[in-house]
């Protein structure tokens, strides 16, 4: 790399690659925390097209403030979901619409909050740690495009706060 390209990098954000050692996570309640994590989140994206790169991120971010079981990204593709970036078990690659919490917020392209997913009908189990979730769906021109899907090993461990944050934060990155 020549000296001009070199000092050009070192100017974007992008280059920069000590953003994770740099996000502060913050004590407090849930709201004092998604506000600390939501600017953080931008700036991890600022700058960045590339989907994968700002999902995963995205994902990081959450699973380091918050440390839920199972936090991550299913794609549209094909008229299935498919398994995007994520943070925890290994989970189930591919999901039907109208299947599970995940394909049924696609369907009805709304966010479900299940506080015990044993009660959930035709929840899909991927972890039996999983006691409570929340599936935000990814809307871009009137089309579900993804969803978030985040699991707890608490019951009833979400609620309208983390709707709010999470249906704002999914609506900021730029989907192809
Ligand atoms: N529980 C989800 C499946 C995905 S995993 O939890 C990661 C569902 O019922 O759609």
């Amino acid at each position: 790399m020549n000296g001009n390209v070199s000092r050009l990098r070192s100017h974007d954000s992008r280059y920069l690659c000590n953003m994770a050692e740099d996000l502060q996570i913050t004590a407090g309640t849930k709201t004092e925390q998604y506000q600390a994590l939501v600017p953080q989140i931008k700036a991890l994206m600022e700058g960045e097209s590339d989907l994968i790169a700002n999902l995963a991120n995205m994902v990081a971010a959450l699973k380091e403030q918050f440390g839920w079981l199972w936090t991550g990204f299913y794609l549209v593709k094909n008229d299935e979901l498919v398994l995007g970036p994520f943070q925890g078990p290994v989970a189930c690659t591919r999901i039907k619409k109208g299947r599970g919490v995940c394909g049924s917020s696609w369907q009805q392209a709304k966010t479900l909050v299940v506080p015990d997913v044993e009660k959930f009908p035709g929840h899909i189990a991927c972890s039996s740690a999983s006691r409570s979730e929340i599936v935000i769906p990814v809307i871009r021109n009137s089309e579900v495009v993804a969803v978030l899907d985040v699991d707890s090993i608490e019951l009833d461990h979400f609620d309208t706060i983390d709707q709010q944050y999470l249906e704002h934060l999914v609506a900021l990155p730029s989907f192809p």
